[in-house]
């Protein structure tokens, strides 16, 4: 036998030698739940690793995650019923505590990378990412309420801005938007192959957001589809985005690895709560090891060709990276 490819594995220093994917905290975002006032954090019970929290914990949670390495921050807002209403008003207006949080955040810590999101579904009454009329997800008239949306949050000093709404042309939109209102500065990270998936559950659980009536078929991507995930790159391309985003995650490995060969944009992966769901359930019973199969999981969509990963385990990521 000439060729012995077991030489190349036999110790740790060779391994680690010719490793070809790397895997470091500074590839990982943390996604966080905000809750309104303060002084409450609720677990989620579907996805227990991740807690709704009021500003004060949000603030603690993000010190303890920058001391393993974690600096990038996605937030959600679990908006209470009182103030959704058809047109997600309550998403720009000057009291939101969204926005507001994210002030405070970025001038308590000002090294933290936050990102947004853009979509109708938390503030709106239907639970629809787009505006709902006559039964219908309109593109066209959900645009403007994005748009402020995004301007509303780059004022607040979100350092990039995350549309996750899927509607057609509002990277675009928001580009023009942000530029006009003079933040040139501010990123655009789309959710540009988003697909409609049930692994978003624990999430929709999380913040009471799933929708009223219907689903999200009309916007997100059939499951089945590849060649479409090209037309919403190279829009997304065109549209001025920053940063390609495939969503979920573990399932749409040959998407992301498509997307990387096709286009010179960084991509991100978000690793999504359901499927973060499904390792910590089979873990807890005993199934599976967690300290190994966590950054395995983690590495291969590294290895797949994303550049960044949204997980909710970045920060035991960062520990384990650590210990
Ligand atoms: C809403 C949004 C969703 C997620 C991120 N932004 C849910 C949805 O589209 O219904 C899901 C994230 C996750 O499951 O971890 N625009």
């Amino acid at each position: 036998m000439l060729r012995r490819p077991r030489r190349n594995r036999k110790s740790e220093s060779i391994r680690s030698a010719i490793r070809e994917t790397t895997l470091t905290p500074a590839n990982l975002v943390s996604p966080l739940f905000l809750l309104e006032g303060e002084n409450k954090s609720e677990i989620i019970t579907s996805l227990p690793v991740a807690s709704r929290m009021t500003l004060d914990f949000m603030l603690k949670e993000m010190e303890s995650s920058m001391e393993v390495g974690i600096d990038k921050f996605m937030i959600f807002p679990a908006v209470p019923d009182v103030y959704k209403d058809k047109t997600a008003t309550y998403s720009f207006a000057d009291d939101n505590f969204y926005l507001r949080a994210a002030e405070i955040i970025k001038k308590e810590i000002p090294d933290v990378t936050l990102i947004s999101d853009v979509a109708m579904d938390p503030y709106s009454v239907d639970g629809h990412d787009g505006l709902v009329l006559d039964g219908k997800i309109v593109n066209d008239q959900t645009l403007p309420i994005l748009d402020k949306m995004a301007v509303a949050q780059a004022q607040a000093g979100f350092d990039v801005i995350g549309p996750s709404d899927m509607m057609d042309g509002r990277v675009e939109s928001i580009r023009t938007s942000l530029d006009q209102a003079g933040y040139y500065d501010t990123s655009i990270m789309s959710y540009t192959a988003k697909y409609a998936s049930g692994f978003y559950g624990p999430f929709r659980d999380a913040l009471d957001s799933a929708p009223k009536g219907g689903d999200k078929k009309t916007y997100q991507m059939d499951p089945a589809n590849k060649k479409e995930a090209l037309i919403e790159a190279e829009l997304d391309t065109i549209e001025g985005a920053d940063f390609l985003m495939v969503k979920p995650a573990l399932n749409y490995l040959d998407v992301i690895h498509l997307l990387n060969e096709e286009f010179e944009l960084p991509i991100a992966a978000y690793h999504v709560s359901g499927e973060c769901a499904m390792l910590l359930a089979a873990c807890e019973k005993g199934w599976l090891d967690y300290d190994v199969v966590m950054p395995e999981t983690l590495m291969s969509l590294r290895r797949a060709g994303a550049d960044v990963i949204m997980t909710y385990l970045a920060k035991s990521f960062g520990e384990f990276y650590y210990k």
